[in-house]
C-alpha cells in the first residue's frame, strides 16, 4: 500500500511517498528554521507563511523521487497535532483537497506518537512489550507498546521537554539556536565537568521528568564565570558536558524503570534528542551490563528529526482512515490518551 504522508506541525515542510510502512520510495523536506535564527525561536506567523509556499513543491519533489503520481496513491497520511495551528492548517486543507479530488481516504497523524514508528521503517525485528520514549523539541514521553499498534502513556515531563532543555542551555552557552546538536558537539573531548547539575527526580519512583532546573543551575554556573577569564572554550565545553550528562542520565534511568516494571521486551528511542549519540551509548552501555535481556532500536539520526516518512509508517501500521470532510488541524492534540 503506497500512502502519500504530509507533515506541517512546526517549522518543517516534509512530504513522504511511504510503502507498507517500510519502505521508503520518497521523501522531501524543506524548512525555515533559519529565518528564526534571529527572533531567538520559532515565529508561528512566518513558519505558517513558509509552509504555504513550501507545501505543494515538496509534496511534488516527494513523488518525483517515487517515480509515481498521486493517481499511484492508495492514501493520504497527515499530521493533524499537536502543533501550530496555523502550520497544522497548511498541511491538513493540503490533503483534504488532494483527497476530495481524486476520492483517497486520508489518515489523521499524532505527531508526537508518530515519532516512534521511525524505528519501523528500518524493518528491525521489534520484541513485545515495548518501552518507547519520545524526546523532542515539545515531548518527552514514555509509552508502553504491547504490540504495533496497542499504546498506553506512561509519563511525560512536568515542565520543559528534554530538546527544550538542551535548546535553551545551549542559547545561554553562547550556542544560538542550535540547540543540541551544539551542546553534543561542544561536549566532545570531555570527560569531566567542574560543576555538577542535578539529575531533577530521577529517582522519585514515577515515570515523570522535570528538566526546567537545569537552565537556572547553567544561567547561575554562565554568570558565575562570565567576569572572570575562566568563562573559555573549555569550560563551555564542560558545562555542555555536564548539561548532556544530566539529560541523557535521566531519561535512561527512567526509561529502564518503566522497562523495569512492565518487563519489558525492548526499547525504542525517538524524536529530535533521540539523535544524540551520548544518549544511545549510554542505553547501550547499561543494556550491555544488566541482566534484563532487553533490545535497544534507535531510528537512524535523519529520521529522529521531523519528516514524513514516520508520519507514513505510523499511518500504516496504526493509522484509522477518514473522509476528508471529518479531518481537521488539532493544536493540542493529547498524547495521553491514545
Ligand atoms: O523531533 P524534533 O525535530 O522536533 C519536534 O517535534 O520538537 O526535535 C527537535 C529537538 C530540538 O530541541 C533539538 O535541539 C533536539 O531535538 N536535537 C538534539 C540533537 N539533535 C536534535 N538534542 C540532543 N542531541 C542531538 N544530537
Ligand atoms: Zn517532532
Amino acid at each position: 500500500m503506497k500512502i502519500l504522508a504530509i507533515e506541517s506541525s512546526c517549522d518543517e515542510t516534509a512530504a513522504a511517498v511511504v510503502e507498507d510502512g517500510i519502505k521508503v520510495l520518497g521523501s522531501a523536506i524543506a524548512s525555515s528554521a533559519i529565518m528564526h535564527e534571529k527572533y531567538g525561536g520559532i515565529v508561528p506567523e512566518v513558519a505558517a507563511r513558509e509552509q504555504l509556499k513550501c507545501v505543494i513543491p515538496t509534496i511534488e519533489e516527494a513523488l518525483r523521487q517515487a517515480n509515481t503520481t498521486l493517481d499511484l496513491i492508495d492514501k493520504l497520511a497527515v499530521t493533524i497535532g499537536p502543533g501550530l495551528i496555523g502550520s497544522l492548517l497548511v498541511g491538513v486543507e493540503t490533503a483534504k483537497t488532494i483527497a476530495m479530488v481524486k476520492g483517497l481516504p486520508v489518515i489523521p497523524v499524532n505527531h508526537v506518537l508518530a515519532h516512534m514508528y521511525a524505528n519501523f521503517v528500518k524493518g528491525e525485528h521489534i520484541t513485545f512489550p515495548a518501552i518507547s520514549l519520545v524526546v523532542s523539541g515539545g515531548h518527552t514521553e514514555l509509552f508502553l507498546m504491547k504490540n504495533e499498534k496497542n499504546l498506553a502513556w506512561l509519563g511525560g515531563t512536568l515542565d520543559d521537554a528534554a530538546g527544550e532543555a538542551f535548546d535553551k542551555t545551549a542559547r545561554l552557552l553562547g550556542f544560538g539556536s542550535r540547540g543540541g546538536p551544539a551542546i553534543q558537539e561542544a561536549a566532545k573531548g570531555t570527560a569531566i565537568s567542574p560543576m555538577s547539575l542535578p539529575r531533577p527526580i530521577m529517582h522519585d519512583g514515577t515515570l515523570n521528568f522535570s528538566f526546567s532546573g537545569l537552565k537556572t543551575a547553567i544561567l547561575r554556573e554562565v554568570n558565575k564565570l562570565k567576569n572572570t577569564d575562566t568563562f573559555t572554550d573549555v569550560t563551555i565545553g564542560q558545562l555542555a558536558y555536564e548539561v548532556q550528562e544530566s539529560i541523557t542520565d535521566v531519561l535512561v534511568n527512567k526509561t529502564l524503570h518503566a522497562v523495569n516494571l512492565y518487563d519489558a521486551k525492548s526499547i525504542l528511542i525517538s524524536g529530535g534528542v533521540a539523535a544524540n549519540m551520548r544518549l544511545r551509548e549510554k542505553f547501550n552501555e547499561k543494556l550491555k551490563n544488566s541482566h534484563t535481556i532487553c533490545s535497544f532500536h534507535a531510528p537512524p539520526v535523519p529520521l529522529c528529526t521531523d519528516n514524513a516518512i514516520y508520519i507514513g509508517a505510523y499511518a500504516y501500521f496504526r493509522g484509522k482512515s477518514c473522509n476528508w470532510h471529518d479531518i481537521t488541524a488539532i493544536p493540542d492534540l493529547s498524547v495521553e490518551d491514545v
